[in-house]
């Protein structure tokens, strides 16, 4: 099959598409599946390097979210629910390929209200932006929420399911592009440029002096967006885009009684595995009722073929969205035939 394979650790622009990597054989508890859409993430370009605390023996297939169909002709193990030609979604090194073996645990049925595009971000993605809001930060309808890097992956749901919980949003963001697409798919009631200078003052207008309740922030930039957080406020420190690790004076921590809040949604399959699926199936409830808008698809898609393009395009901070690898077009016809 073909395969992005990492044999020797390099930037994603240095490694070639493999074109005849065997199919990976299943292991207990692992079921098939033909991937129609790889999601992209920041990770994969550190992972493809060995920067990343997630060092796979070499060689390995990379990439980590997918959408796709269960594969015909493989062994499910006793008890999983899904049949060769489900669509699913989930979450498994390799998924840069036309098959990922994964761990029955780690796959779920993809709603048929979303394509295979829109379900390649739903298992890392989306996830970490309803933990972080939602059982984190404790976010409550009518409460000024600010997002920063609104437009990216965790930063564009984190601003839709906002708004389908009832907050009212700020977003921030480095363009003016960006800012349309976090108006055009989050809906977002406030825009800000954050690269503009003195920008925090805007939102304290915007929240008539009061502040936001809860920043939420992948960037690193909490320090910056302490300046206009409200009273007893919650900073959740979702990840480090910028490219180091943020450090915080702690007196801007205490003279506002503010809680700085961490969320790593893949510690969850360690400490606590159990609640996972009720986040799944919350946020999952939330977009198939309509009160949340669909994921946002970054409009160039991919293939097998330029996918390091796309992992440029992430690394360089051109992307909106979820950005996807487009693995295998859907022929509806060769797959209701096939069912
Ligand atoms: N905690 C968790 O469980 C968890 C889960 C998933 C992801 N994450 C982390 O969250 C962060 C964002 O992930 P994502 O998938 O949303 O990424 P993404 O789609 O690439 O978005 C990242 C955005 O960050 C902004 N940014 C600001 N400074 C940047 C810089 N120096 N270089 C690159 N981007 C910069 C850019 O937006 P502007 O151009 O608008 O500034 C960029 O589009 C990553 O650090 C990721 O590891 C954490």
């Amino acid at each position: 099959m073909r395969a992005f394979v990492v044999h020797e650790l390099a930037h994603p622009s240095k490694i070639p598409l493999t074109k005849d990597w065997p199919v990976p054989t299943l292991k207990k508890d692992q079921i098939m599946v033909d991937v129609y859409s790889a999601g992209y993430n920041f990770f994969d370009i550190l992972q493809a390097q060995g920067k990343h605390q997630s060092k796979p023996p070499l060689p390995f297939v990379l990439g980590s979210e997918f959408a796709g169909r269960v594969s015909h002709g493989f062994p499910i193990p006793e008890g999983c629910p899904l049949k060769p030609g489900d669509r699913v979604f989930g979450a498994a090194l390799g998924s840069f390929a036309e098959k990922v073996a994964v761990p029955v645990k780690s796959v779920m049925k993809l709603p048929d209200s979303l394509t295979f595009d829109q379900g390649a971000g739903l298992f890392v993605t989306w996830p970490t932006s309803f933990e972080a809001l939602v059982h984190r930060a404790q976010l409550q309808p009518g409460e000024w929420v600010l997002v920063t890097a609104a437009a990216g992956g965790v930063g564009l749901a984190a601003v839709q399911l906002a708004k389908g919980l009832g907050a009212k949003v700020i977003a921030a963001a480095g363009s003016q592009d960006k800012l349309d697409i976090v108006k055009r798919y989050g809906g977002a009631d406030y825009l800000v440029d954050y690269t503009k200078k003195g920008w925090q003052q805007d939102v304290l207008k915007i929240t008539n002096r009061k502040g936001v309740d809860v920043i939420f922030d992948p960037v690193g930039m909490i320090a910056d967006c302490l300046k206009c957080i409200a009273w007893k406020g919650r900073a959740l420190v979702v990840g480090f885009a910028a490219g180091s690790i943020e450090k915080i004076p702690m007196n801007l921590v205490l003279l506002k009684n503010i809680s700085l809040v961490g969320i790593h949604w893949g510690a969850y399959q360690v400490h606590e595995p159990g609640h996972m699926p009720t986040v799944y199936n919350a946020f999952l409830d939330l977009l198939t009722s309509g009160r949340v808008t669909p994921p946002a698809v970054y409009k160039d898609i991919y293939s097998l073929d330029n996918l390091a393009d796309g992992l440029h395009a992430l690394e360089t901070r051109k992307t909106w969205g979820k950005a996807v690898v487009k693995v295998k077009e859907e022929d509806s016809r060769v797959e209701k035939a096939k069912l």
